[in-house]
């Protein structure tokens, strides 16, 4: 029986398959009803008792590589088979699935373009800022309540210390750095101490306009503001300048424009009224120019500000501010086709 194991198991090491069939063949030859291995489990019963533990062990572990080999010999195929097609298994598996532009990103290229057509250079600015550039340069008064019209966050271990609320303070850092003529656009994060809900988030993207130069007239911010709504809402679109209050501006209003749902007709977006609130404006206060260095006397300029969340939501008919947020791949697949 020894003899017989060792027969079998060079059998095992020495054996070559081509084919699937051949290790099928190998597998009866050994494991079938009638194969050799089997007929060693058979013929163990007549070995005498005192041989049988050793024996025993013997024929299972011949079973074992019997079946390790058999294994070995079906992979060494696969292996073989992938090797000799043309298949490249590093590729990525089809079909390929492209990401898009998101939304805030393709309203803030198109601002760029219509700004920029215009001769307005983007700049940036942080977005951790001080009292000074967020407020105080802009005319916001100490324990003025014009600083409770935005919930600031402040760093606990220094009120001096404020995430931004709005981009404003980029204006602030322009006018330090540069003199007159001023003609910037400031693009960025801002953040708000409010509840998140379908209308309001806590972080949110900005756009700010600053023109400053001698003899520039509300006239000049009048057509800037309607060249802008035209180019993004399409030619037909109006515009209405409400009076409104910014600390910062002076005279300072908020632009409408008729509702791109209903044409002006009244829709349950423009609540009825068929027009749509974008954006803050005005002339730069005499103030804010002389706190940074530019003669009032001299120099002129107005100031715009939007959120751009708001302008996407009008742009593409978003209801919920949080799906901008949520990197929901079935929302932002919808903007593939938009260049
Ligand atoms: N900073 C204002 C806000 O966050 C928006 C704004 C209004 C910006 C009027 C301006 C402006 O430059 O002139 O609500």
């Amino acid at each position: 029986m020894q003899s017989k194991i060792e027969n079998i198991k060079n059998k095992i090491k020495d054996f070559k398959a081509e084919s699937i069939k051949d290790i099928e063949d190998l597998r009866i030859l050994l494991l079938g009803k009638k194969g050799e291995i089997t007929r060693l489990f058979s013929e163990f019963r007549d070995v005498p008792n005192d041989q049988k533990k050793e024996l025993g062990q013997h024929i299972n572990n011949l079973k074992n590589a019997a079946l390790e080999r058999i294994q070995q010999l079906k992979d060494s195929l696969e292996g073989s088979k992938i090797e000799k097609s043309d298949i490249d298994v590093t590729l990525p598996p089809f079909p390929l699935n492209f990401g898009s532009r998101h939304p805030i990103s393709l309203v803030l290229e198109e601002l760029y373009n219509i700004f920029g057509s215009l001769g307005f250079k983007i700049v940036e600015g942080p977005e951790i800022e001080d009292d000074w550039h967020v407020f105080s340069s802009l005319n916001f008064p100490k324990d003025h309540p014009a600083r409770d019209m935005q919930d600031t966050f402040f760093i606990e271990s220094n009120p001096d210390i404020v995430l931004r609320t709005h981009t404003s303070s980029v204006q602030v850092r322009t006018m330090e750095q540069q003199k007159p003529p001023i003609r910037v656009i400031c693009p960025g994060r801002v953040f708000r101490n409010e509840a998140i809900s379908a209308r309001a988030h806590c972080i949110f993207h900005q756009i700010e306009g600053l023109y400053i130069d001698k003899n520039v007239s509300f006239a000049d911010l009048k057509q800037t503001l309607l060249y802008f709504a035209r180019e993004l809402f399409g030619s037909d679109v109006k515009i209405r300048l409400r009076p409104s209050f910014f600390p910062f501006t002076e005279p300072s209003a908020e632009m409408d424009i008729s509702c791109n749902l209903c044409g002006g007709k009244g829709c349950g977006v423009c609540k009825h009224t068929g027009w749509l609130e974008i954006l803050g404006c005005g002339m730069v206060d005499p103030n804010v120019l002389d706190f940074n260095n530019i003669d009032s006397k001299i120099y002129t300029g107005f100031a715009f500000g939007m959120g751009i969340e708001r302008i996407a939501m009008l742009k593409y008919q978003v209801k919920d501010l949080r799906l901008y947020f949520e990197n929901d791949t079935r929302f932002l697949n919808q903007f593939k086709s938009v260049l």
